[in-house]
């Protein structure tokens, strides 16, 4: 959740800038988080067999943000993750993915790092309002799926309230608390959207999805953007903002991934070169019209 300032994303300044609820009327960091120890409030993942889609999205070999794998080439994160301070798509270079282990710190014969080729930020990414907080990486060599590394179904529909998925990521144990060394999972049921949206001002559109209880106590928190919250096995949200982490009235609030599979789609049977070929065109379109050659 949460912007980034070096290695993990935070919230807060989002919270901050945007007029929502900040620290006055939400209890102290500390109160809030005596009650919760993991992802908030989840459980070590034991064995990656039961989470091979989720990846580690790195700059420059440090964890930054979750992703999924959805096909051989292709892992979808949160637009907010691949973004520089100025809102700039990162060069691809920098950025890679690690799967098929359990710890960030640490690699094992099971583990699997690809450098990203391509990377895809939404359009109409805005950083301001954290809408369309999505982008595709595309990968420098395919995946080779195996009971470690595997890709997860896209939900074709909004999962209903109340409905139990599954959130997973290498973040924080609490709000800017450490973050976790070994993957961890928490249970949360979607939240009521008019509720979420109530609580947060307004501020959550159709193409977001909150998760959580009405208690708090379990969420996603800093170093879980983009990670997966998946919903009957399928991939149904990514994880992408909230106030603070597990505050009771305030769910995670996550890029709604029903209302993106046409831009999903798109981005997955895009030709990376031919983007290339359109920048040289538009690119010597821009010269002749300086040098008014046409
Ligand atoms: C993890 O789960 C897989 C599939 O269920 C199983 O084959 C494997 O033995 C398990 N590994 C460990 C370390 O428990
Ligand atoms: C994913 O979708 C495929 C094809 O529709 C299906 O065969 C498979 O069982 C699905 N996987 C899961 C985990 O639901
Ligand atoms: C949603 O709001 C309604 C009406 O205010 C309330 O009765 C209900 O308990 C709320 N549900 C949750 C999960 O907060």
């Amino acid at each position: 959740m949460y912007r980034a300032t070096g290695e993990y994303i935070f919230l807060f300044l989002v919270a901050a800038t945007h007029g929502l609820p900040t620290t006055t009327n939400v209890p102290d960091v500390d109160t809030a988080d005596s009650s919760n120890t993991r992802i908030v409030g989840g459980t070590p993942v034991s064995n990656r067999t039961e989470f091979p889609y989720q990846v580690s999205v790195r700059w420059s070999s440090i964890h930054v943000c979750g992703g999924s794998i959805i096909d051989t080439q292709h892992v979808v994160t949160a637009a907010h993750c691949v973004v520089d301070d100025n809102d700039k798509v990162l060069t691809a270079s920098i950025v890679s993915v690690r799967v098929g282990d359990l710890y960030t710190n640490s690699i094992s014969t099971t583990t699997v790092t690809k450098s990203v080729k391509y990377i895809f930020v939404h359009e109409k990414y805005n950083s301001y309002a954290i809408t369309n907080d999505i982008a595709i990486l595309r990968v420098s060599d395919p995946f080779n799926f195996t009971p470690y590394t595997n890709k997860v179904n896209l939900t074709s529909t909004r999962p209903a309230t109340n409905v139990n998925c599954v959130v997973s990521g290498w973040g924080t144990l609490a709000f800017e608390g450490p973050p976790s060394t070994v993957l961890q999972s928490v249970v949360v049921p979607i939240f009521p959207q008019v509720n979420c949206s109530a609580a947060y001002g307004g501020s959550v559109t159709s193409g977001m999805i909150c998760a959580g209880y009405a208690q708090g106590g379990k969420d996603a928190c800093q170093g879980d953007s983009g990670g997966p919250l998946v919903c009957n096995n399928a991939l149904a949200g990514i994880v992408s903002w909230g106030n603070k982490c597990a505050l009771a009235g305030y769910p995670g609030v996550y890029t709604e991934v029903s209302s993106y599979l046409r831009w999903i789609e798109t981005q997955v049977a895009r030709d990376s070169s031919s983007t290339l070929f359109l920048n040289l065109y538009l690119a010597s379109i821009c010269i002749c019209i300086y040098l008014r050659l046409i």
